[in-house]
């Protein structure tokens, strides 16, 4: 295959073609055309590290950009609220608000100068206005528009609280008057559940809560053929089956699978050969750059009930698991609701749990082994 490389394997890059996640933004759509008071319009999204949180964030900034909305990212780190007055919205209204000024002017008196409605519109914010001012007068020149202001925060987990809760009392403010906003949050779950517990984000605890799961088959499937065909390129049909085993429905991997498969298949259809050859990079990949990261953050009892369960090839009895450790079933039971909580086990059925991350338990075997 004689095309570059259509897959993306890296965090917060956007793919070719997105797999899945199609009811949500269709929810998000409607949510936008609903008008104010649509539950929808604020959303959280949580998910595991590499389950496509940024990427979702990107499509919902998307989908709002296509009507006409304004998009404002808050920044992680810093006073969100400082960061609003001073910068973001003083550079919204100069370039939004001139607009306005400049077809009136243009029209009335028939003489405007571009350089000097820019000063005109500078003049007329100064820097110190208070953050809520600023979006007033914002999300009343949208509204002449019929369209409004989305806010997006990613890395949720890591924001600091305080300045969220400032926020929140702002947006909160907001949704109450029936404006044009919506806002879309996104974090790793154990961080958001952390930040919802904290007392000026309760306005968060009625946003909808969207988990972002590992995608089905099938999306996987099809975004994998697309991706490739949409290049130039093609794949066997069991070579797509065995992406989709290799894959686990893990959309960092379909990336990174699709793109070392295209590259071992070099200028030829890629076959189930290409893709079974992936298998050692996706394990080392996922254990480096997904797995070590998260364990670091799980206090040493969890990480050794993850070490006992991956002693067993598939799900492990929690029966089995308690013995293990030596430790009662209750007790055991506590660090396994906590890593359940952490994404980083599931349930597999009655007494049962197994890992909800692929090649998880071939990474704790590896670190068994050192
Ligand atoms: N729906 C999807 N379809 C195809 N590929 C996807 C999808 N969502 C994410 N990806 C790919 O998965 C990788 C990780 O996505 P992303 O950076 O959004 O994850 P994340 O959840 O934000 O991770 P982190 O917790 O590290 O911030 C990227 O390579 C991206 O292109
Ligand atoms: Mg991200």
């Amino acid at each position: 295959m004689a095309g570059a490389n259509p897959f993306r394997p890296g965090f917060g890059v956007s793919p070719r073609v997105l797999a899945g996640r199609d009811e949500l933004l269709e929810e998000f759509d409607t949510a936008l055309d609903e008008g104010p008071g649509s539950p929808l319009r604020s959303v959280l999204v949580s998910g595991a590290r590499g389950m496509g949180k940024t990427v979702i964030l990107n499509e919902l900034e998307e989908a709002a950009r296509t009507r006409g909305w304004l998009v404002i990212r808050l920044p992680e780190t810093g006073d969100l609220l400082e960061e609003l007055a001073s910068t973001l919205l003083p550079r919204l209204l100069a370039e939004h608000d001139s607009e306005r000024s400049v077809r009136r002017r243009v029209t009335g008196a028939g003489v405007a100068g571009v350089g000097s409605v820019t000063t005109t519109a500078q003049e007329r914010y100064p820097v110190r206005e208070s953050a809520s001012t600023l979006l007033e007068r914002l999300l009343d020149v949208l509204a002449g528009h019929g369209t409004g202001v989305l806010f997006t925060l990613d890395e949720l987990q890591a924001v600091d609280r305080d300045a969220v809760a400032a926020f929140a009392s702002l947006y909160q403010h907001l949704v109450r008057d029936e404006r044009d906003v919506a806002l879309a949050a996104a974090g790793l779950p154990v961080g958001v559940d952390q930040l919802l517990q904290h007392s000026g984000t309760t306005f968060l605890r009625r946003a909808e809560r969207v988990q972002l799961t590992a995608l089905n088959a099938s999306d996987v499937t099809e975004a994998a053929r697309l991706t490739i065909e949409d290049a130039g390129g093609s794949i066997s049909r069991e070579g797509l089956d065995v992406l989709v085993e290799v894959v686990h429905g893990y959309p960092y991997l379909l990336q990174l699978a699709g793109y070392r498969a295209w590259r071992e298949a070099a200028d030829s259809p890629i076959t189930e050969a290409h893709v079974r050859r992936t298998t050692p990079l996706l394990s080392e990949r996922m254990g480096r750059l997904v797995h070590e990261p998260a364990l670091r953050e799980v206090p040493q009892a969890q990480r050794s009930y993850l070490a006992a369960m991956a002693q067993d090839d598939g799900a492990s009895s929690t029966g089995a698991v308690a013995a293990r450790l030596g430790l009662t079933a209750q007790h055991a039971n506590v660090f396994r609701t906590r890593l359940i909580q952490r994404e980083l086990i599931a349930p597999a059925g009655h007494g049962l749990v197994d890992f909800a991350l692929p090649y998880l338990r071939e990474h704790l075997r590896r670190q068994a082994a050192d």
